[in-house]
């Protein structure tokens, strides 16, 4: 594979400061070198930088940051576009209003190949909000509204071809609003929250929406949150929730994935390295992007599935 690193320092999307140094802490922690030591190809394309703009006041008064985020929205399309149609992009965040952008360029190159794009959310939180519904302000926690055609992002560039409920797919939330409970209760968006995945594991229903986007022939793009981890795992985020995938359940995740050979593109957000311990939190999602770059347990065929 030809691996695109694209750094997206992001820091608007929320108010605790730190997730721009996300980048430079993967850096730091050899993620380039952990991908070409599996044998692909790593081209670090360096920071991205926002389409600068004029403050853009917004009607409800909590939204904070609109007019940057716009800006970013714009400048990581157009790299995730021209990056998607060359390789395998990796978002290197930022916090989560990054996915805005990302995901918008992956699914106008989707849009270009004639392949539908389906998002696997890797997350304690849905990230459902439209900036009428956000209570916090926080565009962070609105991507995926603005990646499913949900109104009220005129401020930003249409959404190329909005990824269609069905083809969505959230793993690890127990943290949801209630204007975002309400907008999700009637929506056809798999969610397996924590409580599913006490039940049924999670290999069980990732397994099933894989099948979905193989049905297709469909893109796949994954956005893995810090916070989908336990923090007693990952401590370097912003927004903590107990109750998280454990190591290994996270490792599973990566592991299906890459045995799949579906995905196509990668975020990874949230990480705040401000607040990590020694940067292991930084080590640890550079460990679990090894494991969906092809990193085995054990290097021999597994023969369970
Ligand atoms: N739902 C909350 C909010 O809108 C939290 C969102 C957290 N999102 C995230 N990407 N960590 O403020
Ligand atoms: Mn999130
Ligand atoms: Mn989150
Ligand atoms: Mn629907």
């Amino acid at each position: 594979q030809k691996v695109i690193l694209i750094g997206a320092p992001v820091d608007t999307g929320q108010k605790r400061a730190g997730c721009l140094m996300g980048p430079a802490a993967y850096r730091v922690a050899g993620l380039a070198e952990a991908i070409s030591g599996l044998g692909h190809q790593v081209i670090d394309r360096g920071d991205v930088a926002p389409v600068a703009h004029e403050p853009m006041p917004h009607p409800n008064p909590a939204v904070h940051h609109l007019a940057e985020t716009v800006g970013w929205t714009e400048a990581l399309s157009q790299a995730g576009q021209a990056a998607a149609a060359e390789g395998f992009p990796i978002f290197l965040g930022g916090d989560h209003s990054l996915s805005l952008g990302s995901v918008a360029g992956v699914a106008a190159h989707a849009e270009s190949v004639g392949r539908p794009l389906f998002l696997l959310w890797l997350d304690a939180h849905t990230d459902f909000h439209t900036l009428q519904s956000t209570q916090s302000g926080n565009l962070h926690g609105t991507p995926v509204a603005y990646i499913a055609g949900r109104p009220g992002f005129d401020a930003f560039p249409p959404f190329p071809a909005p990824v269609a409920h069905h083809r969505i797919c959230m793993l690890g939330i127990r943290s949801v609003d209630d204007a975002e409970e309400a907008a999700l209760i009637p929506a056809e968006i798999e969610i397996a929250d924590m409580r599913v995945l006490d039940e049924r594991g999670i290999g069980a229903p990732l397994r099933e929406f894989l099948a979905k986007v193989r049905a297709e022939n469909g893109l796949l793009h994954v956005s893995l949150d810090v916070d989908f981890l336990d923090p007693s795992i990952a401590p370097a985020v912003g927004t903590t929730v107990p109750g998280g995938t454990t190591f290994r359940e996270a490792h599973l995740v990566m592991e299906l994935l890459h045995e799949s050979g579906l995905v196509s593109s990668l975020d990874l957000v949230e990480l705040n390295p401000f607040l990590d311990e020694r940067g292991r939190t930084a080590e640890l999602m550079v460990d679990l992007v090894a494991s969906l770059m092809g990193r085995k347990v054990f290097d021999r065929p597994t023969r369970m599935h």
